[in-house]
C-alpha cells in the first residue's frame, strides 16, 4: 500500500492546520518552501505534535556541511522525510543521509517535473538528454550515496523501482483521479497506476486542497492507493 501525502499548498499556517482538521485519518503532509518560509518550524512542531508525519520538501542543494546541518535541524524538529537535489552530488547526498540517521528518510529529487529535455539539457550543458534515462541514472547515484529513495514523476516509477530494487522509497507527485484537471502537471497518473508501478508515497495537492469536500477527495485517493496493493 502506498501512503498518500497531502501537500499543504496553502498561503499560511492557519490555513494548513484548518485543512488538516478537515482530513480525518491523514497520516502524512508535505510542507513546502512557501508555507515553511511564511510560518517556519512552529508549523512543523504543531503538525508533529498532532502525530502527523511531515515530509519537508525544501529540495536542499548546497555544500555538504550546510546540507548536513539543515538535515540535522529537520530531524530535531521531528520531520520524517525530506528532500535534497541529486544535482548536489554524491558527497552532499551522503552527508545529508548520515545526518538524517534512522529517524529522517532523505530522498533525492531527480529531474524537476517542470523541465523538458531541452531546458534540462541547457541546464546541464548537454544536447542529447533522454529524461527517463537521466532519472534512472540519478536514482543510481542516490542509491550509491545511501539515501532512502527518490522523488520522480509517475512516468519513471517502474524503471526506478527496477533500478533500486525493493525497499527504496519512491515518492511521486502528479497524482490525479481520471476526472481531475492536470493543472500545470504534464506527467500525471492515478494513485492506482503509480502505486501499482512501485511508488511508496503519493503526493497530492490541488485535487484535495481545492476540493469542495477535501475529506471525500482524500478518502478516494486513499482507497485507490490501497486497492493497488491488493
Ligand atoms: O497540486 P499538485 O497535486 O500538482 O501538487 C503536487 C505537489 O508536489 C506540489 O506541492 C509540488 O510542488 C510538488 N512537487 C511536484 N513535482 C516535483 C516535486 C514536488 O509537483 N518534482
Amino acid at each position: 500500500m502506498a501512503e498518500v501525502i497531502v501537500a499543504l499548498d496553502v498561503p499560511n499556517g492557519a490555513a494548513a492546520l484548518a485543512l488538516v482538521d478537515r482530513l480525518p485519518g491523514v497520516r502524512w503532509v508535505k510542507v513546502g518552501s512557501v508555507v515553511m518560509t511564511r510560518e517556519g518550524p512552529e508549523l512543523v512542531r504543531e503538525l508533529v505534535g498532532r502525530s502527523i508525519r511531515v515530509f519537508l520538501d525544501l529540495k536542499w542543494h548546497d555544500i555538504p556541511s550546510t546540507v548536513a546541518e539543515a538535515v540535522a535541524g529537520a530531524r530535531e524538529l521531528g520531520v520524517a522525510m525530506a528532500t535534497v537535489h541529486t544535482a548536489g552530488g554524491a558527497a552532499m547526498m551522503a552527508a545529508g543521509a548520515a545526518a538524517g540517521g534512522k529517524d529522517l528518510a532523505l530522498v533525492g529529487v531527480t529531474v524537476l517535473t517542470s523541465h523538458d529535455a531541452a531546458s534540462y539539457g541547457r541546464a546541464v550543458g548537454r544536447s542529447d538528454v533522454d529524461l527517463g534515462e537521466e532519472v534512472v541514472r540519478l536514482a543510481g547515484e542516490v542509491s550509491r550515496a545511501g539515501l532512502a529513495g527518490v522523488v520522480c514523476s509517475p512516468r519513471e516509477v517502474a524503471r526506478v523501482r527496477a533500478r533500486l530494487g525493493p525497499g527504496a522509497l519512491i515518492v511521486v507527485p502528479g497524482i490525479r483521479r481520471r476526472s481531475d484537471a492536470a493543472g500545470d502537471q504534464v506527467r500525471v497518473a492515478t494513485a492506482a497506476e503509480a502505486a501499482g508501478a512501485g511508488a511508496t508515497h503519493l503526493v497530492v495537492g490541488r485535487p484535495v486542497v481545492q476540493a469542495a469536500d477535501p475529506a471525500a477527495a482524500f478518502r478516494e485517493f486513499l482507497e485507490e492507493a490501497q486497492c493497488a496493493a491488493s
